[in-house]
């Protein structure tokens, strides 16, 4: 029968997360170091979280999570997740996580308000929190770009314009050789992304260790191929491709930022196609991105030639004012 238990850190558990992720989700695989890594850098005491397993007559069949916000504006809302496995469904195991949430973890914490996202294809999801007072805050569409048929010569003109300005696309792994402040100069324009971006909730500035822990300890941190729009000194913008550890034909294409002042030149464009082109020099079949319904990137994605796979729906239930 169900039993809820609180995860132990055992190579067994993360195991366990990832084999009911990827059964739930097999266009979006992740490794049990996906989670240990992401367990790692979030410090339980400062993050206030904890990971729930749900054991079906001793087998893991779902997992849980809540965790402080800290990367918001506001630290006391928390985000919550569940999965339960496709094929144990409809026994009221979500259910009796969220009771454990309400009764046992909510009534202790100063929250002003719960976020959780739900794939709009993954069945049950929307109903299950719309039923629970959560209300949808955006949309982030998951896209793909199949880069088997991605001519870049077709935006080449585009791209020369940005060139000509004096704009140079350089790899982060020269300027890591050969610019003392360039951790300094990367965190000022993540800054800048987090304060620009639309986005439902407001961000809380990155600090330099944030950034390192979160962008560079990765094992899809791959400075050759993160490129940074410069000029002169300046860094301008920037746009990687981040690679897939397990699916090498896989790739991602990381946060694109252009600074104020270096908007509406063609720049985010011209990246695009840079990485792109990047991602098909390694070999990569296609490479995924995803956008805020409400962001311009939207729309350079679509010209590029991304797809939509599927959209990512953010919900939020306010519990009090902060
Ligand atoms: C989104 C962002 C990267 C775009 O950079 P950019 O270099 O200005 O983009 P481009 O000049 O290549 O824009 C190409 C086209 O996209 C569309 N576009 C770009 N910004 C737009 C805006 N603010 N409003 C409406 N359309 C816009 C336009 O069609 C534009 O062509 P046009 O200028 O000829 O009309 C930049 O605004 C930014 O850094 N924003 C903050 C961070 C962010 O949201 N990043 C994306 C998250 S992945």
């Amino acid at each position: 029968m169900l039993k809820l238990r609180l995860f132990n850190f055992s190579q067994e558990d993360y195991q366990a997360l990832a084999t009911i992720h990827n059964d739930a989700y097999a266009d979006s695989r992740l490794r049990a170091t996906d989670f240990k890594r992401i367990d790692d850098y979030t410090p339980q005491d400062e993050y206030d979280w904890e990971r729930t397993i749900a054991e079906w007559n001793g087998k893991p069949v779902g997992y849980g999570l809540y965790v402080r916000s800290l990367w918001l504006k506001d630290p006391d809302l928390y985000t919550i997740g569940w999965l339960t496995h496709p094929d144990f469904r409809r026994r009221g195991i979500a259910s009796a996580y969220w009771d454990h949430l309400e009764n046992e973890i909510f009534p202790e914490r100063s929250m002003t308000g719960l976020l959780v996202d739900v794939r709009s294809d993954a069945p049950d999801g929307v109903p299950f929190v719309e039923k629970r007072g959560f209300e949808q805050t955006e949309v982030r569409t998951e896209m793909v770009l199949d880069l088997t048929t991605f001519d870049a010569t077709t935006f080449a003109e585009q791209s020369a314009k940005v060139f000509k300005r004096g704009i140079e696309f350089q790899p982060l792994s020269d300027l890591m050789e050969a610019d003392d402040d360039y951790l300094k100069k990367l965190v000022e324009l993540a800054n800048m992304q987090r304060k620009d971006e639309p986005n439902a909730e407001d961000q809380a500035p990155l600090t330099a260790e944030m950034f390192q822990n979160y962008y560079m300890s990765s094992d899809t941190f791959y400075p050759e191929g993160w490129f940074i729009a410069t000029h002169k000194e300046k860094y301008v913008g920037w746009c990687a491709v981040l690679p897939n550890p397990k699916r090498p034909t896989e790739v991602s294409n990381g946060i694109t930022v252009v600074r104020r002042g270096y908007r509406r030149i063609g720049i985010a464009t011209a990246m695009k196609v840079h990485v792109a082109q990047h991602a098909q020099s390694m070999g990569a079949k296609q490479i995924r991105t995803s956008n805020i319904s409400t962001n311009p990137m939207l729309s350079i994605n679509k010209m590029l030639g991304y797809m939509p796979r599927y959209d990512s729906l953010a919900y939020r239930k306010l519990i009090k004012e902060s």
